[in-house]
């Protein structure tokens, strides 16, 4: 009876995407399609990240940072229900942003500063706002569209 010492299947398929395809398509590699992974630059979302990210899990009036392949998604949630998410990368020279405090999302590295609510930009270096991220709310849970 033959042997299996090398890698399945699915590994060598993934490695041959991994090459090959577009981010989107590594998705399909990992442990849980489609899964999304916590961020790690503030506060972690333990649910799963954006589309296993529990509503509860993010604060009224604040924000979780998740990641989505190499995109930081900043997930607010400025009266409760009401969820909106922001490409977490500063438009001035990428560091991710911090969590809103009082309507304000700022980042930490030349304190630029962005409306929680529709992510333009309250104050510079960033000329830019942040490019919202479409996301819905299903049973509970946050997901990135
Ligand atoms: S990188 Fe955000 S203000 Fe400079």
């Amino acid at each position: 009876m033959p042997t299996t010492t090398g890698p399945d299947r699915r590994t060598v398929l993934c490695g041959i995407a991994a090459v090959l395809a577009a981010p989107g398509a590594l998705a399909a590699c990992s442990s849980s399609p489609g899964e999304f992974q916590p961020g790690a630059t503030t506060t972690p979302a333990p649910g799963g990240g954006a589309t296993g990210t529990p509503l509860a899990d993010i604060p009224v009036g604040g924000g979780r940072i998740v990641t989505r392949g190499e995109q930081s998604i900043l997930l607010v949630q400025p009266s409760p229900g009401q969820v909106t998410a922001f490409d977490a990368s500063c438009p001035h020279q990428g560091t991710t942003v911090d969590p809103p405090q009082n309507g304000v999302i700022t980042c930490p590295n030349h304190f630029s500063q962005f409306d929680a609510a529709t992510g333009a930009v309250r104050k510079g270096p960033a000329d830019t706002g942040l490019p919202q991220v479409p996301v819905r709310v299903v049973d509970g849970t946050v997901q990135v569209i």
